[in-house]
């Protein structure tokens, strides 16, 4: 048997608690056991304690970590990215600087459809080489499994590719993906006088394809004005219940065009965005036990003001989720404790609660609570040690990796030089 024994955490955050989402008070109680220790076999907590004990308790030929007075934190769990696609959008990020706005360049032919002329003129390969550099940014970062939507092929070939590039990188590299099928993500070019047949095409060719290749295990849908309107998002999503998908769904990003309502309607997973959704979403959204996944990043990133709502969703008892939405146009970070930055100063979330947000809840939104988020017996060793004596310094300072090393079911799989 292989044992791993990490010793001398300054603060051994656990996040252990009960086995579900965290709403209200408890997102507030990380579980720390300062001066902590953990024992890992094969790659699955065995135990947790005081550094000592766990010294005491290890076998003779136990592996040690030391920890060197760090912080030890569960991997983060990003529940909402775009980690796959081609090129950049770096021309259009310096149109915005001088003045033009997100839905003026996409009214202009840019914005995901650029991205989506990129993605489908790249190869597999190139697209997995790209990832590959983000997969490396995430784990260096401490996420050690992250959301990954496609949405940037829109044609049946290269929805599959995207999804493939995921279903790859996730059996190559120690970053765990879980995959979405994002084809209603906007109306392609070719499309474009007649939107109702990309829709047939969606929902009559992509979705059976990608649910009998087993590629995707939630389907995602842009429900937004001048992308999916209300009545078309029931469509394509009711279709993809009947293909045993899950759901997940951009809403009320830009407008408030009812989308939280239609997440609780249909009994999605999660209701993404909501820098527009007011207190009836909000109780739609608490009725039906839909978590909110926020993504402060896009709504930096844009350069607008807006942020969700977040005191009044966890006041309201919602299991709230923070996400990177690291994608290409509208939020280009990979970074989780970039996310807590945010959180923190804009949303006005405490770092215990960011925390709780990025790991055990982000874990139950997919479905995976029982296996990761949370140092905890049976639970995989999946951890990030940051250079810092208090978790909450992970939120207080920004723009500086803190990241000391991270371990996925055990093994080490980053480690920062110096
Ligand atoms: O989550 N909102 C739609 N999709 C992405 C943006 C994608 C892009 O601009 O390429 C998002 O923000
Ligand atoms: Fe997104």
């Amino acid at each position: 048997m292989n044992t791993l024994a990490v010793l001398h955490a300054a603060q051994l955050v656990t996040l252990a608690g009960p086995g579900r989402p965290r709403v209200g008070a408890e997102l507030s109680d990380v579980a720390i056991v300062s001066h902590g220790g953990m024992l890992v076999r094969d790659g699955v907590i065995a135990a947790l304690g005081r550094s000592d004990e766990i010294a005491r308790q290890m076998p003779a030929d136990a592996q040690v970590v030391d920890a060197g007075g760090r912080v030890v934190l569960p991997g983060f769990i990003d529940a909402h990215a775009h980690p796959v696609f081609g090129g950049n959008r770096v021309d259009e990020f310096e149109l915005r600087a001088r003045g033009a706005s997100y839905e003026e360049i996409a009214a202009a032919g840019g914005g995901i459809r650029s991205t989506v002329a990129k993605t489908r003129a790249a190869s597999e390969e190139e697209l997995r080489q790209q990832a590959l550099k983000h997969a490396r940014w995430f784990l260096q970062c401490g996420t050690t499994t992250v959301e990954g939507k496609s949405g940037y092929g829109l044609t049946l070939a290269d929805e599959l590719k995207m999804l493939r590039v995921m279903r790859d990188l996730d059996a190559e590299t120690p970053l765990e993906f879980v995959r979405t099928f994002l084809g209603a993500h906007a109306i392609p070019e070719e499309f474009r006088d007649q939107p109702e047949r990309y829709v047939d095409c969606v929902i009559n060719e992509m979705l059976p394809q990608v649910a009998a290749e087993g590629l995707a295990e939630y389907c995602d849908i842009f429900c937004e004005r001048g992308y999916f309107d209300i009545e078309t998002a029931r469509r394509i999503l009711t279709a993809a219940k009947s293909h045993q998908l899950r759901l997940r769904m951009h809403v009320d990003q830009l407008t408030n065009s009812g989308g939280a309502a239609l997440a609780a309607e249909l009994g999605a997973a999660t209701a993404d965005h909501l820098e527009q959704t007011e207190e009836d979403g909000i109780e739609a959204l608490l009725r039906a036990k839909v978590q909110p996944v926020l993504l402060p990043g896009s709504v930096y990133a844009l350069g607008k003001t807006r942020y969700p709502r977040a005191r009044e969703m966890i006041d309201a008892g919602l299991a709230v989720v923070l996400a990177t939405d690291f994608n290409p146009g509208s939020s280009q970070t990979p970074s989780m404790p970039m996310v807590l930055s945010l959180a923190a100063t804009q949303m006005k979330m405490t770092p215990a609660e960011g925390v709780t947000a990025a790991t055990i809840n982000a874990a139950y939104s997919l479905h995976r609570g029982d296996r990761i988020g949370s140092l905890e017996p049976g639970k995989l060793a999946n951890f990030a040690i940051f250079d810092c004596t208090d978790y909450r310094e992970l939120a207080y300072y920004f723009g500086i990796p803190q990241t000391h090393s991270v371990y996925v079911k055990g093994e080490r799989v980053f480690a920062a030089t110096s």
